[in-house]
């Protein structure tokens, strides 16, 4: 059986990862696409030779389709929330790109509609099904380190310009509404919570907007005290030249683990006990920049939650919560003060 699937946004994440993953899924099937730049559906039909997809320039009339089970939602920004508020109660389940929305009341309602319309609603926190993280995971589940006692990460590249040609709205409060933080921060405060089980409760930061044109931050410092006493130390920004920065440290009670920081997939592990230990796992990546589409288990995923094959493995409410913390983050950095994330 495959979830009939619509895609709502069909510019650089859709045509990398979820079109070209929905055409080769077992599990999904693309029915049709809506953007509202016609060019970029021109692009998509020359690029994947679609047969049998329809297009349309308004996603309102996409969503009155009775043969759709499914949506993916990957607009900017600030439209996550209301496309994904309007496929629920057009009895859609979706996909919505991160961040799942631009305001965390936003995101309770789109958990509250998910709720009353009994659907599936998913945030695409992409960095989870990375194999290197879902090993790395089930290492620190195990207390191979002990207890965790700080982390330190960053997800830093050279912009979004570089990245989408339709990137303008990147850099706009009232398109994203988040700069770095949002774009590539968001991954890293998500996985804090998934890789460790700890929580977030407070946080300290510097944000500002050093290089970028733009009215959102394009560089964040942050500090963050988790549910264990733990400190997480988080870098996110658009300003780093070269190669992306994207790599997880944790620093435990009895060893350090490098998670795609010596080189990309693999894992360092350093134990001082039970004995001393140096060894390395490393990962086969899902795709390499060999590759024409991100070869990732997402909408496999995703579908097979639908058909109820598989439990989730991002709930709506760690999108909120990703957004939560983000709020908070922003407000430690205007306030110049720590901030509780629980108040
Ligand atoms: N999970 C990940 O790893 C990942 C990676 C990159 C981007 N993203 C997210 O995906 C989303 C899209 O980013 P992108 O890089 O593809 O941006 P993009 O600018 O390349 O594409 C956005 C598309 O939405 C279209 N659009 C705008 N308003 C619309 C409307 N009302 N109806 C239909 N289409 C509309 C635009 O014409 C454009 O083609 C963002 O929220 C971004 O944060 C996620």
């Amino acid at each position: 059986m495959k979830i009939r699937m619509g895609v709502i946004g069909a510019g650089k994440i859709s045509q990398v990862l979820h079109i070209p993953n929905i055409l080769f899924s077992k599990y999904a099937e693309l029915k049709c696409i809506t953007d509202k730049d016609r060019r970029r559906v021109e692009e998509i039909k020359d690029r994947f030779g679609l047969k049998n997809v329809d297009y349309y320039d308004d996603y309102h009339e996409l969503l009155k389709r009775e043969d759709l089970d499914a949506v993916v939602v990957s607009v900017p920004n600030f439209l996550h929330s209301e496309v994904t508020v309007d496929a629920l109660n057009n009895g859609k389940h979706v996909l919505v790109e991160k961040p799942m929305a631009t305001k965390s009341s936003d995101a309770e309602k789109m958990i509250e509609t998910m709720r009353r319309n009994h659907r599936i609603l998913m945030v695409n926190h992409s960095q989870r099904f990375f194999p290197h993280h879902q090993k790395a995971r089930e290492m620190l589940n195990s207390g191979l380190l002990g207890e965790i006692r700080l982390v330190k990460t960053m997800f830093g590249h050279s912009g979004p310009e570089n990245w989408s040609s339709s990137a303008g709205w990147f850099f706009k409060k009232d398109t994203a509404n988040f700069g770095a933080l949002g774009d590539l921060g968001v991954h890293k405060i998500d996985l804090i919570r998934y890789l460790t089980g700890l929580e977030i409760t407070e946080c300290v930061a510097i944000t500002d907007t050093l290089e970028k044109n733009a009215d959102v931050e394009d560089v964040a410092s942050v500090i963050l005290k988790l549910s264990n006493g733990a400190i997480a130390t988080l870098d996110s920004n658009w300003i780093t030249k070269g190669l992306e920065e994207n790599y997880f440290v944790v620093y435990g009670e009895y060893g350090t683990m490098k998670i795609g920081q010596t080189t990309p997939s693999k894992i360092d592990i350093f134990l001082s006990k039970p004995v001393e230990f140096h060894g390395e796992i490393t990962l086969a990546p899902l795709f390499t920049n060999k590759d024409s589409y991100w070869k990732m288990p997402v909408i496999d995923h995703f579908a097979k939650v639908c058909l109820r094959y598989e439990k989730p493995i991002v709930e709506p409410e760690d999108g909120y919560i990703a957004i939560k913390i983000i709020e908070k983050i922003l407000e430690s950095s205007s306030n110049k003060k720590f901030v509780n994330i629980l108040d």
